[in-house]
């Protein structure tokens, strides 16, 4: 038996995939059944890292999703169009998807799924969060025993490499940025990465699987890491902590409260925290589950051969799947969800939260801040004052204990009106 594979898109992570199709020793012992029928591609002129036959590839992206040759459809062209209209029209020919695509199964992941399955087709999608990580199977087969409480992940690789020199070097956030940009760590334009969209993509497919409800990905409170300083992540050192961006993804404790809790932002996480030594572009994602306890996977989360190993598993598993019952879906691949979640308002959620403040330096500043603070319950759990820093002014870092995020927000707009206040540079949240 054959499978017939046809790649949309031969950039980095589909030359990974094309690699492995052509070198299957010593992998699974499907793989020399699956052949690469044709390649898709945006200019057939350029110089290709990998040897295919010319006659295979081809810039009609359109004549490879009608294909009646082709068993998998296999969509690394990123981006929402044309890849959403060839996802649909390739499952409307009745071929199966993998993809590592996240921005569209984030954004239209309900209309795809629903038309995959008035079909009957397998969406894959392993190498759409967390590129080599084998998260997805995880959450959809081998923790299937489990009642998952929380979902806590590093899943952006730019940012991690980004906070992480400047928690090593000290550096400034737009130094290592230009400096990531310019190793190719980073994008031209850095949007994406650094704003927390494409964590909170990946967050919205993480937290569907791992809750078992669709996440609408503008449901999920998201800020980047452009306010981060160096300034931050010295007092987070001397307080004990590091900074990550973090997608925070929780079940609600109690039964009355129908609402997940799920963000993404710039976190401080306890130096002695499974994720805080996650460093350089490494994802991980950190699993609670009952009865498991916890789960930690890190690996890479980017790169043409990490990423390819999760699409490669993916044709394998549709391989199988088709091979032992071709008429069926195994419904451990296929998507079970069909209703939303209701994500809870960030005012509702409850944290420690860091604050740093630049203040006047005159008397009563701290009895101010206390009374403010006070007032509005939010305690403290760690203040640090340093002498003047610049033109008569003096920075104060607090943490507060646990506190509801209305209650913080309501202290800091009484903080601002502070006569003795000059400005609140940076709020973030503890883990
Ligand atoms: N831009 C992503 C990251 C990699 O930095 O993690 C692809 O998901």
């Amino acid at each position: 038996m054959t499978y017939k594979v046809g790649i949309l898109g031969l950039g980095t992570v589909g030359t990974g995939v094309a690699k492995i199709l052509q070198d299957p020793i010593g992998r699974h012992p499907l793989l020399p059944e699956i052949k690469i029928a044709r390649v898709g591609v945006r200019s057939l002129n350029k110089q290709r890292d990998v040897a295919i036959a010319p006659d295979l590839i081809t810039d009609n992206l359109e004549s490879i999703v009608n294909d009646p040759a082709i068993d998998i459809v296999v969509e690394l062209i990123g981006g929402i169009e044309p890849a959403k209209s060839l996802i649909l029209k390739a499952i409307a020919n009745g071929k199966h998807i993998v993809t590592a695509n996240k921005a569209v199964i984030a954004r239209h992941g309900s209309e795809i799924f629903t038309a995959a399955k008035q079909k009957g087709i397998y969406v894959m999608l392993e190498a759409a969060a967390c590129g080599g990580i084998p998260v997805i199977q995880a959450l959809k087969q081998s923790l299937g025993g489990n009642r998952i409480s929380e979902l806590t992940g590093i899943v952006n690789g730019t940012t991690n490499y980004i906070l992480s020199r400047m928690y090593f070097e000290g550096a400034d956030f737009a130094a290592t940025l230009a400096e990531a940009q310019q190793l190719g760590y980073a994008e031209a334009d850095p949007t994406a990465d650094v704003d927390g969209f494409d964590a909170a993509d990946k967050m919205a497919i993480l937290a569907s699987l791992a809750f078992g409800d669709r996440v609408k990905v503008e449901d999920i409170y998201r800020e980047g890491i452009r306010s981060i300083t160096s300034a931050d992540i010295g007092y987070a050192k001397e307080l004990g902590f590091t900074i990550k961006l973090l997608g925070i993804a929780k079940r609600p404790k109690t039964d009355g409260d129908s609402n997940l809790e799920i963000r993404v932002h710039p976190t401080l996480v306890p130096i002695q925290h499974p994720l805080a030594n996650i460093n350089g572009v490494t994802n991980a994602i950190r699993i609670e589950g009952d009865p498991i306890g916890e789960v930690v996977f890190s690996g890479p989360g980017a790169g043409s051969g990490a990423t390819a190993s999760a699409v490669v598993a993916d044709i394998i598993n549709v391989a199988a799947a088709l091979k032992s019952m071709p008429n069926q879906i195994n419904s451990l691949m296929g998507c079970s969800h069909e209703h939303y979640a209701k994500v809870a308002p960030i005012a509702n959620t409850v944290a420690q939260f860091y604050v740093r403040l630049l203040t006047h330096d005159k008397a009563g500043v701290i009895g101010d801040l206390g009374t403010a603070f006070g007032k509005h319950s939010v305690s403290l759990n760690a203040i640090l004052q340093k002498t003047t820093v610049h033109d008569g002014l003096a920075e104060i870092v607090v943490v507060t204990q646990k506190v509801s995020e209305f209650n913080l927000q309501a202290a800091i707009a009484a903080i601002h009106d502070l006569p003795t206040m000059h400005s609140i540079p940076t709020i973030l949240r503890v883990l």
